[in-house]
């Protein structure tokens, strides 16, 4: 480089560079450094517009120089950026190590105390026995679902009323409002039939569980992130005995023979007929109290036979196969079965509460 080739000094420009690589001492400050080495206001910027003022011959060989600097400086950014990256995470793993040896075992003061599972895992567990010894299996979906499987395919289009029924938490994801939090478990029938169309494996005796969310303010009966399980059966010829003799044997399995249940009509869009599942309040054995809201029946969910518009959205023959399916609140059975007056209990993780189940 000569003071011919005019302004331009890539020994000077590549000092600079080499001097505010070495010196940043974090990935932040690399990355400000290497914005200004080569972003568009630095001196190499300035260096390469500053060629089109040489002759031909000097444009060449310079921007060639330049060229190959650049590939320098990209490298040696590479390599310490590497090597903060390291120095970072090693900084971060340490931050969040966990010392194992901090509890003194053998002490009979601070004895080792071993949590145990949740009550509603507990709930949902003996939920999944009781459908497993009559014959269902068990299957799982996912929390965020499309607007397809949590609304539409179960015959929810858009701005129907029944949207109404859930207000639904939306998932920035994709245009608006076409991901959400799933609101029921009702859209793993949808997957579970879809499925089993795919496949050819209808019929289909299954159980769902899991969470869902709904923009519900929590009360003695409501949480905003609850569980449910649902149940899904279809076969030749299911009838909605069927489904009252399940719903029946449930009751009296999981909750004893002193728990009275009733179905009420209801209405879902995607069960034709539909049926409220109401049982004996256990707080108050139908006397009328606060959990119940004074009538002595709580509801544990809804059910009914499937609606044809639900078959026709997975491509199943309405006139070969029938069926029914239920949703019930996991929560809400495990409520009932310990008499908790207020379900926001479960979520408050007051020990003293836990430790009773
Ligand atoms: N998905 C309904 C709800 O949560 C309950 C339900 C499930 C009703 C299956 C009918 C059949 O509101």
């Amino acid at each position: 480089m000569s003071a011919a080739d005019g302004p331009v000094d890539v020994a000077a420009l590549e000092a600079d560079a080499n001097r505010s690589i070495d010196a940043s001492s974090t990935t932040a400050e690399l990355d400000a450094a290497e914005s200004a080495i080569v972003g568009k206001r630095s001196a190499m910027a300035a260096a390469h517009r500053s060629l089109g003022g040489l002759d031909p011959d000097a444009r060449r060989r310079v921007g060639q120089e330049l060229n190959e600097l650049r590939g320098r400086l990209e490298q040696r950014i590479a390599g310490r950026r590497s090597e903060l990256v390291a120095v970072e995470r090693a900084a971060a793993l340490e931050e969040d190590r966990m010392d194992l040896t901090e509890v003194v075992t053998g002490d009979v003061r601070s004895p080792v105390v071993r949590g145990h599972r949740h009550l509603v895992t507990t709930t949902r567990d003996q939920l999944e026995d009781v459908f497993v010894a009559m014959g269902f299996n068990v299957a799982e979906g996912r929390e965020a679902e499309t607007d397809w499987y949590n609304f539409e395919a179960l015959n929810i289009p858009p701005a129907h009323p029944a949207r109404g029924m859930y207000d639904s938490f939306y998932v920035d994801l994709g245009e608006p409002e076409t991901v959400v939090l799933r609101t029921h478990t009702s859209p793993v029938q949808i997957h579970l039939m879809e499925h089993a169309m795919a496949e050819g494996s209808l019929p289909i005796h299954s159980v769902m569980p899991g969470r869902c969310f709904r923009r519900d303010t929590a009360d003695a009966r409501h949480l905003p992130v609850f569980h449910q399980i649902e149940g899904l059966v279809v076969d030749h010829g299911i009838t909605f005995g069927d489904l009252a003799g399940t719903i029946e044997t449930f009751t009296t399995a999981y909750f004893g023979p002193d728990v009275h249940s009733r179905l009420r009509p209801a209405y879902f869009p995607f069960t034709e007929p539909s049926a409220e599942y109401e049982i004996t309040c256990t707080i108050c054995l139908g006397a009328g109290c606060r959990t119940c809201s004074d009538t002595g029946w709580v509801e544990l969910g809804g059910c009914g036979m499937v609606d044809p518009a639900v078959f026709d959205a997975v491509g199943i023959d309405t006139a070969l196969w029938s069926g029914f399916a239920f949703g019930f609140g996991i929560d809400r059975c495990a409520q009932m079965r310990h008499e908790i007056a207020d379900m926001r209990a479960l979520v408050e993780n007051d020990l003293r509460f836990l430790r009773q189940f």
